[in-house]
């Protein structure tokens, strides 16, 4: 059978399991996918033991992302732009690194709420690991512009310098943030500010909605975060994170077994 699994600490809460064990019931493939619970200071030799154990992949969530990276054999140059890792795929014992974070959240984006987001203006919140994800692949659709509003104002230059090559970035302070967001086509909320326990927060106060507007967040606990609630309230379209989380694992799903997985079972088993 094919071996799959997810390496975090902690990994006792991942729906991966449950999700992915879905997809292959779904697909009839004979395999399995197991929580591997590896802490950082054993993570080299859990990706050793990948290699030893014939596994044909493995995601790699919290903590490990960034640190797996020379451990691989190759990186995807998309996973090396964003500068993590979320997938590995085993090819007889050579590993690659992928990230399908940004990917799947862009397919979630366009199959749920909006197709189309050549041209558009996006306002980011937040410019830390899951931003970039996203921010790299979303520039892949050729927007107008992202804007990126970060605590950190600091933070936000410095990825928009590094991705000037790219495509129209800009930097903003939260200051200027709510402004910003009265004005773009879609505003995608990226930290963690709003997830369980903390349901009552907001990342940023929205002072006017534009009608038409995308709302997204990347948090899927709870299903609908108050910066959602806000903007539906409002009547903004709103996009809420368990998308990413099923498309990320339904192109991981894809680079190990070459099959579509059936993205509906996969909803349910999580939901
Ligand atoms: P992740 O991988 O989830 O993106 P991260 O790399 O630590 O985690 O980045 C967290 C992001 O959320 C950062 O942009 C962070 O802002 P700073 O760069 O100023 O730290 C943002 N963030 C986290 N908690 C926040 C809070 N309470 N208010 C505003 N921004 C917050």
């Amino acid at each position: 059978p094919l071996l799959l699994g997810v390496m975090g600490d902690p990994i006792a809460q991942s729906k991966s399991p449950l999700m992915h064990e879905s997809a292959l019931k779904a697909s009839s493939i004979q395999g399995r996918y197991v929580p591997l619970h590896v802490l950082a200071r054993d993570l080299p030799r859990a990706i050793e033991g990948i290699r030893a154990m014939n596994f044909r992949g493995v995601n790699v969530t919290v903590p490990h992302k960034v640190e797996v990276m020379p451990l691989l054999d190759h990186i995807d140059e998309a996973a090396c732009r964003i500068g993590a890792v979320n997938t590995i795929v085993n090819d007889h014992g050579v590993l690659t690194g992928y990230n399908t974070d940004g990917i799947g959240y862009v397919r979630s984006l366009k199959e749920e709420v909006t197709s189309n987001l050549e041209g558009s203006t996006i306002l980011v919140i937040g410019a830390g690991g899951a931003a970039r994800g996203i921010i790299y692949a979303l520039l892949q659709e050729r927007p107008a512009q992202i804007i990126i509003a970060n605590r950190t104002l600091d933070k936000a230059e410095k990825l928009v310098e590094e991705w000037s090559d790219i495509g129209h970035l800009t930097a903003i302070s939260m200051d200027d943030a709510s402004k910003a967001a009265s004005e773009a086509d879609i505003v995608v909320n990226t930290t963690s500010v709003g997830m369980v326990p903390d349901i009552h927060e907001l990342p940023l106060v929205v002072e006017s909605y534009r009608s038409g507007a995308v709302f997204s967040d990347l948090i899927y606990n709870p299903l609908q975060t108050e910066f959602l609630r806000q903007a539906s309230l409002q009547g903004c379209r709103v996009h809420s994170g368990l998308g990413m989380f099923i498309y990320q694992g339904a192109y991981a799903f894809e680079y190990w077994t070459g099959v579509t997985p059936d993205i509906e079972k996969m909803r349910q088993a999580v939901l």
